[in-house]
């Protein structure tokens, strides 16, 4: 079984070989250490297995440029999970663990642009009924939103911006 932690300066190797080889390209990787160093607030969770890091999961600061007013939310992104033990339930574990984290530190929306079919078992909701819609270009279904307080979002809708070290990826 394996276990969730918060990410330590020494995994950092580790992590970048997950995303890279989890990817198939060294961009995911190179922005976890781009955002490492800029987003705040930040969460890095690790998923260890018999003392291998196997997973990682990183959300960073989105601003939701809204009406009547902006505001900072959390965004899931991005997550990778070794090939060889995907679809054993790491990923839903990091998922589940950094939305509690993020709960934890008082943020109350968290944002995903990924798989459609995936990150609904989690409480996300397409975000676009709810009057969010993404920067970057994506299908309605592939930007997601969940609200970590009832009515967190309360009818707010607006334009979700990343981080601008999303854009070179
Ligand atoms: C997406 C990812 C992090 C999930 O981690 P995981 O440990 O394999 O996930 P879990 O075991 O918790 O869940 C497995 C489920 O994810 C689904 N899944 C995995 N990759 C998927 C994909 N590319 N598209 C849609 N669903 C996907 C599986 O079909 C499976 O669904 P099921 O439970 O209905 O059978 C992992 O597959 C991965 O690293 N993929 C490559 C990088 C990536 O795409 N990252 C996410 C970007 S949004």
């Amino acid at each position: 079984m394996p276990t969730i932690r918060p990410e330590l300066p020494e995994d950092y190797p580790a992590v970048f070989e997950i995303h890279r080889r989890a990817f198939g390209r060294p961009e995911e990787a190179k922005l976890v250490e781009k955002l490492r160093t800029v987003a705040d607030p930040q969460i890095s969770l690790v998923a260890v297995c018999e003392g291998d890091v196997v997973g990682h999961i990183f959300f960073s600061p989105v601003t939701i440029e809204g009406q009547p007013s902006s505001f900072q939310a959390l965004g899931l992104a991005p997550m990778a999970v070794v090939p060889e033990l995907q679809n054993q339930g790491i990923g839903s574990l990091l998922v589940k663990k950094g939305i509690k984290v993020a709960h934890s530190m008082g943020e109350n929306i968290v944002v995903v642009l990924g798989h459609a079919e995936y990150y609904p078992r989690f409480g996300f909701k397409v975000a676009s009924r709810i009057g969010l819609c993404c920067e970057f270009p994506a299908s309605d279904e592939a930007f997601m939103v969940i609200e970590l307080e009832p009515r967190a979002l309360r009818g707010r809708s607006g334009i979700v911006k990343y981080l601008p070290e999303f854009s070179a990826v």
